[in-house]
């Protein structure tokens, strides 16, 4: 059965116990309403560690004013359930007093290009608010690795950059995205869609697609671009960026290494707001 443990102190105390039978830690950090995409990145934590704490915490601080923080979904009592069905043997359900108690003034900030130029232009105070919660979720689990999602692609880099650059002693191992049987990408907010919007939704990927198989087939990467970003708005979306990445530093392919490259977009559609992302 699953543990529950929404204190720091009882999460420390699960930990070691679990420590005492000799295993590996491995962290799934959440903001809960889970779905398959949530699921694997357990499985995958359990092929790289013994045994899976998730996290369950909807983290006020990386969402600005304006966005959905109050309409975030939460639907606690099915995630513990598909959780358990997965064999995570900790679910770590924090107040936000617990994470955030009064006289809280201490934030991990962030430069470089793993936070430079995409979603940061977009959402200024985002990557600060996942960049602290993750380094205290990491302090907090004192697990072995940690695994996220390339579905937010610049997230597994900054939270990647951070752990090195403040030396946590954590593995941190991303997971391939997990799309619906039409390409979309899965996420918690695909339920805010409208079904003419989700109807249009899988745009994102074809576009990202079309980009990919044209560069590798050595194409001409602006114009693909271009016509992608047309696609996209045909289909009822406005675009916040589809860009071109070097895959590892993040940086605009023009200071380019000739590395792999990494296709990152994002878009809205009514009141929601999309990102997806694919290596070429
Ligand atoms: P959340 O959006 O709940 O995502 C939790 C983890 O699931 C992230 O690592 C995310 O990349 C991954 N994920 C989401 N959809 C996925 C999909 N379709 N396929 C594979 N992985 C997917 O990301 C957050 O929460 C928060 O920012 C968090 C890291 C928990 C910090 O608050």
């Amino acid at each position: 059965a699953i543990t529950i443990v929404r204190t720091v102190a009882a999460l420390r105390s699960a930990v070691a116990a679990l420590r005492r039978g000799g295993g590996t830690i491995g962290l799934v950090p959440t903001m809960g309403a889970l779905h398959d995409g949530h699921i694997a990145l357990v499985e995958r934590g359990r092929r790289e560690a013994d045994h899976v704490a998730a996290s369950i915490f909807v983290n006020p601080t990386q969402f600005a004013v304006g966005e959905d923080l109050a309409l975030y979904p939460r639907t606690e009592a099915a995630d513990l359930a598909r959780l358990e069905a997965a064999g995570t043997a900790l679910a770590f359900i924090p107040a936000p007093e617990e994470m955030y108690p009064a006289g809280f003034a201490t934030t991990v900030s962030l430069a470089g290009p793993a936070a430079a130029g995409l979603e940061d232009r977009f959402r200024p105070t985002h990557f600060a608010g996942v960049a602290t919660v993750v380094a205290k979720l990491f302090v907090q689990s004192q697990a072995d690795i940690a695994v996220f999602g390339e579905k937010d692609y610049q997230q597994l880099m900054v939270v990647t950059r951070m752990a090195r650059d403040l030396d946590l002693p954590i593995r941190v191992v991303g997971a391939p995205t997990v799309r619906e049987a039409d390409g979309l990408a899965m996420s918690s907010r695909n339920r805010y869609l409208a079904p003419d919007e989700r109807a249009a939704a899988p745009v994102l990927h074809r576009v990202l697609a079309a980009c990919a198989r044209t560069i590798r087939g050595g194409g001409h990467a602006g114009a693909a671009l271009a016509e992608g970003r047309e696609a996209i708005e045909r289909a009822g979306f406005a675009l916040d960026y589809l860009e071109a990445r070097q895959a590892e530093s993040l940086a605009p392919l023009a200071d380019g290494t000739g590395g792999p490259i990494r296709l990152l977009v994002a878009a809205r559609i009514g009141k929601t707001r999309l990102i997806d992302n694919l290596g070429v």
